[in-house]
């Protein structure tokens, strides 16, 4: 019991990141032990989106997987503008317009790097680029990057609950 006490302590202590976990682990400590309110949050991560900077690629965490959060710049939007493609994904919060997504290939799932000076994505494992929508404009990925379901909350996002923004994209088609 003293083991499953230190546990809670660390899933208080850091959050989404210690609450990232197998659903199976967390079926079985829940038999233990009362879960801590970031522990019920697992599979859940909050992003403050007034943190990033115009034009830098972060990648994020979200149930293990890496997650690209770009804050677009004028002239990328500039690009979009009449491309409804590109538009369809992109996700506002407050003033500011984002590519959020799943920072896997969709073609084999390796990790594309984003290119500061060309504003995309290049996989080096086959040479599929995608664009700063995540959108392919070099093949063999067959569509896409996929956008995890998300939930604008004032300025933050919840990334693994599916709001409404979210819905719409997932019944246009514009992510799996
Ligand atoms: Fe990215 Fe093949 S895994 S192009």
């Amino acid at each position: 019991m003293e083991n499953n006490g230190r546990r809670g302590f660390m899933g208080k202590a850091f959050g989404a990141v210690a609450a990232v976990g197998a659903v199976g682990s967390l079926v079985a400590m829940k038999k233990t032990w009362d879960p801590l309110p970031s522990v019920k949050a697992a599979g859940f991560t909050t992003l403050d989106m007034s943190i990033y900077t115009e034009g830098e690629m972060v990648t994020e965490k979200w149930r293990g997987k890496p997650i690209f959060v770009l804050k677009k710049s004028a002239e990328v939007m500039k690009n979009e503008k009449g491309k409804p493609d590109a538009e369809a994904r992109n996700i506002k919060v407050g003033n500011d317009n984002f590519m959020v997504a799943i920072g896997l290939c969709t073609h084999l799932g390796c990790i594309p790097a984003f290119r500061k000076d060309s504003n995309d994505f290049k996989c080096a494992c086959h040479g599929g680029e995608f664009d700063a929508s995540g959108l392919v404009q070099q093949v063999p990925p067959p569509r896409g990057f996929d956008i995890p379901p998300f939930k604008i909350d004032g300025n933050t996002l919840v990334l693994g609950e599916a709001g409404p923004e979210w819905q719409a994209m997932k019944d246009n088609g514009v992510t799996l």
